[in-house]
């Protein structure tokens, strides 16, 4: 367990690799890694295919642990207690492909069992306890593998006899403890890559030196050096004689730079035309030296993850140094830079990468001899600028693609930009640029993006960009679809993640000519404004990256996570022309209904009837008892001329006089009393009188006794203020039959309701209801005057009309 942190970076750039490749949408993965197990568990869900045991105390594996799991295609079991292995264990997980038993306590494995493990491509059984690499005849059987990892303290001649047929892509070897190593033992070898965790003693001198012969890309991990060391500088220094190694990496290194000096002058001196260093720290002081590139073969130089732990120099900055590289390519990444030297002379890179650094907008200003540089990564720096940015691209007149992305970018309107006119590809992404950013962009630009910035929307006026042809708006504050009218030649635009509520009909007209738009995650408001562009999306959904499930309703609430597919609202609804011819044809078939209603069944009559009715039955309720302890002897005075007594005889009287006399009318041809005079009679007769029922017609207006009577009623009205009078109006009276000087009546009968008599009897009924209705009230009984009153008849007719 010992080796844990050396060998801990190389897992570090397997893993990812390996995982990356495998993780497809069938896996299905079960972690159960650093659980303290003992043993592997068991009900694991059988359509696993992905099983991570690492870094837990199994010691033993069971051929029933893995039996059930018929699709397992990977498997982790490193960093264990395992101590035996039997492949047949392994004999129902036919699928198994990857597996890594590292770091575990094996000794042995059982040869016999390896014909049951022929479909791996990948073992890993480095950093066991194996005396030797001694690996068995049954290696050869393995014909698919593509990785092989192993580990030993001796090597001896014989040891890759077994394993030369492989055609390997990478075979590992974690030797930090070798001791032994038996000259040209490497050179049988045949695999791409040779990937050796070098030897802590000088037994890895000659080791090294068959390792540069052995394949053409060679990886050496773990050199660590703290003080200057004789090996394996040494060995290293030899790599110029005779190696085949075009591509060489060192991993994890740790040296003074002296050493790496000499080291890498020899490599400049070789064949190798790929260098790449991981993960190089620098002891001591890292000062300028000037390395000879004229017999290089070199071709690309990446250095990442440079630590140097003294920062001292004297003279010219070391930094200078980089600047003066010989090669195409060259990347140093994630190594504290603040500064990149303008080379001094016309330069050969095509390709600089200085990203994840800390380099400011001062760099590369003025700078011409960066001539040939057609890709500059400058992504995740201390960029601030914009138009400082566009000005350092100037000089640069091959420049095709530029990364500033994750910077600090802003722009600031009043300054002026100036672009590479051959820059094509500009990635700003995740900077601090808000709309303004329209105004300072390449002219030749193709493809171009903006996610991940403040943009709330894109300037409809602006100097239109002919040659774009992708443009990303991802992850920005946009509220509409931008105007691609401004881009004649766009194919792509993303507006993903943004604050699209309902794009406009009249921008999703404009992209009609984008062949693809990604426009998922936007919290869509599905109102009748939306409607236009889902219907155009129908018309042609694969345009719509994600479409129909990435794109669903956000408001209104009740809507929410609809999918956009499926929201309709019809036509009615959303139309206000539609909507409000609706609505006035509704209302004018309602009101003529109302109306040939009335006119069908005299509606109105009916209304009125039964609003004087309502309001009698009020006022009787309204009555105090002592209102009528006046000595009234009669309900109603009926007043009519003499020309409709045969309506009053056989119509109105019978109508209203029960038979038990409950109600009493008083008549004056009956209850008059001879004797008297007429108006005294008639005063009489009023005031005994609770209401007064007036019938009124032509005849009426003729007549002056009625006239008289009327006029009598109508002065109690407003004496006693109660509503005493109750006009029947029999017959229609035309106006101009009224004499002038019955203004009394005239007023009347425009003030008051009057109740009129149907010419259609099946309204009788209501009427003579009502009319009780309105008499009905309690009197004292029958007294004797009454009495007389009542059976005293005569007729009066001639004085009286
Ligand atoms: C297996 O697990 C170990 C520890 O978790 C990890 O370092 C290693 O990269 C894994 N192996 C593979 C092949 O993924
Ligand atoms: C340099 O990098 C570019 C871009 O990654 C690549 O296309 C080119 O092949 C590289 N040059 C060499 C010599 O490897
Ligand atoms: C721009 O940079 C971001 C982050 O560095 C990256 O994810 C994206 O793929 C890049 N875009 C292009 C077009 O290369």
């Amino acid at each position: 367990m010992k080796q844990i942190p050396y060998i801990a970076a190389q897992v570090f750039l397997l893993a990812p690799l390996l995982v990356g490749a495998l993780f497809g949408k069938n896996d299905f993965l079960e972690n159960h890694s650093e659980k303290r197990l003992r043993n592997v568990p068991h009900n694991l869900p059988s359509q696993t295919t992905i099983l991570y045991l690492s870094e837990n105390s199994i010691s033993t594996l069971l051929q029933s642990d893995f039996s059930y799991l018929s699709k397992l295609n990977f498997l982790n079991i490193s960093h264990n207690l395992i101590t035996e292995l039997d492949f047949s264990i392994f004999s129902f997980n036919s699928d198994l492909q990857y597996l890594d038993v590292s770091h575990n306590s094996l000794r042995s494995v059982s040869c016999d069992s390896l014909h049951h493990a022929g479909h791996l491509k990948h073992l890993d059984l480095s950093y066991n306890r194996f005396a030797t690499l001694s690996s068995c005849r049954e290696f050869s059987f393995l014909l698919d593998m593509k990785y092989l990892g192993l580990s030993a303290l001796e090597i001896h001649h014989s040891d890759f006899e077994e394993i030369k047929e492989l055609e390997l892509e990478t075979l590992f070897l974690g030797l930090e403890d070798l001791s032994v190593y038996e000259k040209r033992s490497l050179q049988v070898l045949n695999a791409n890559k040779l990937h050796i965790a070098v030897p802590t003693s000088t037994q890895g001198h000659s080791l090294l030196l068959d390792a540069f012969n052995a394949s053409r890309t060679l990886e050496l991990s773990n050199i660590q050096c703290e003080a200057p060391c004789d090996y394996p500088t040494e060995s290293l220094s030899q790599i110029s004689k005779s190696s085949r190694i075009k591509t060489l990496i060192f991993h994890n290194i740790t040296l003074s730079f002296a050493d790496i000096t000499i080291i890498l002058q020899s490599v400049l001196c070789s064949c190798v035309q790929y260098l790449n260093i991981y993960r190089m720290t620098v002891v001591y002081e890292l000062p300028y030296f000037k390395f000879d590139f004229s017999r290089s073969f070199l071709k690309e130089l990446t250095i990442k993850h440079l630590i140097n732990k003294v920062t001292l120099y004297h003279g010219i900055h070391p930094v200078r140094m980089f600047s003066e590289m010989v090669v195409e390519n060259f990347t140093l990444s994630d190594s504290d830079l603040v500064y990149f030297y303008c080379p001094p002379e016309t330069n050969r890179f095509h390709l600089l990468d200085v990203s994840e650094n800390r380099i400011t907008d001062d760099t590369f200003q003025n700078c011409t001899t960066l001539s040939h540089l057609e890709i500059l990564h400058l992504q995740s720096n201390m960029l601030e600028d914009l138009s400082k940015v566009s000005a350092m691209t100037v000089a640069m007149r091959s420049l095709k693609y530029l990364d500033v992305s994750k910077n600090f970018l802003q722009y600031e309107k009043s300054k002026e930009c100036f672009w590479s006119e051959t820059l094509v590809i500009l990635n700003v992404s995740s900077n601090e640029l808000a709309d303004s950013v329209f105004e300072c962009l390449p002219a030749n630009i193709q493809i171009l993006d903006l996610q991940k910035n403040q943009i709330t929307s894109i300037p409809k006026v602006l100097k239109s960009l002919t040659f774009l042809e992708e443009l990303n708006v991802a992850s920005n504050r946009l509220t509409d679809l931008p105007d691609c009218s401004n881009f004649g030649s766009l194919a792509i635009l993303n507006v993903e993640m943004n604050s699209i509520l309902s794009p406009s009909s009249d921008s999703s007209h404009k992209c009609r000519n984008v062949t693809k738009i990604d426009a998922r995650n936007n919290p869509f408001l599905c109102n009748c404004d939306i409607r236009e562009f889902i219907s155009q999306v129908k018309a042609s959904p694969e345009r719509l990256i994600g479409w129909p499930k990435s794109y669903r309703c956000e408001y209104p609430e009740d809507m929410r996570r609809t999918l956009l597919n499926n929201f309709n609202l019809s036509e009615l609804s959303c139309n206000t022309t539609i909507l409000l011819v609706f609505v006035l044809t509704t209302t004018v078939v309602f009101v003529l209904c109302i109306y040939f209603l009335c006119i069908y069944f005299n509606l109105p009559w009916y209304v009125r009837m039964l609003w004087q009715w309502i309001r009698t039955k009020y006022r009787v309720r309204n009555m105090t008892t002592q209102d009528l302890q006046r000595d009234l002897l009669f309900h109603a005075f009926v007043s009519y001329s003499e020309h409709d007594s045969g309506w009053v005889k056989n119509s109105l009287l019978p109508k209203l006089q029960k038979e038990d006399g409950s109600i009493r009318i008083c008549q004056h041809e009956r209850n008059f009393v001879p004797g008297k005079g007429i108006v005294e009679n008639i005063i009489n007769s009023i005031e005994k009188s609770y209401k007064s029922i007036f019938v009124l017609s032509p005849n009426f207006v003729k007549s002056e006794w009625c006239h008289y009577e009327l006029y009598f009623a109508h002065h109690r009205l407003f004496c006693e203020s109660s509503n005493s009078l109750i006009l029947i109006l029999l017959e229609p009276i035309p106006p101009y039959l009224i004499p002038k000087r019955y203004h009394k009546l005239k007023a009347l009968m425009a003030r008051r309701t009057y109740l009129e008599w149907p010419k259609d009897i099946s309204k009788h009924g209501l009427f003579w209801a009502n009319l009780r209705e309105a008499i009905q009230v309690n009197l004292p009984p029958c007294e004797q005057e009454l009495d007389n009153l009542l059976h005293t008849s005569q007729t009066y007719e001639e004085n009286y009309i």
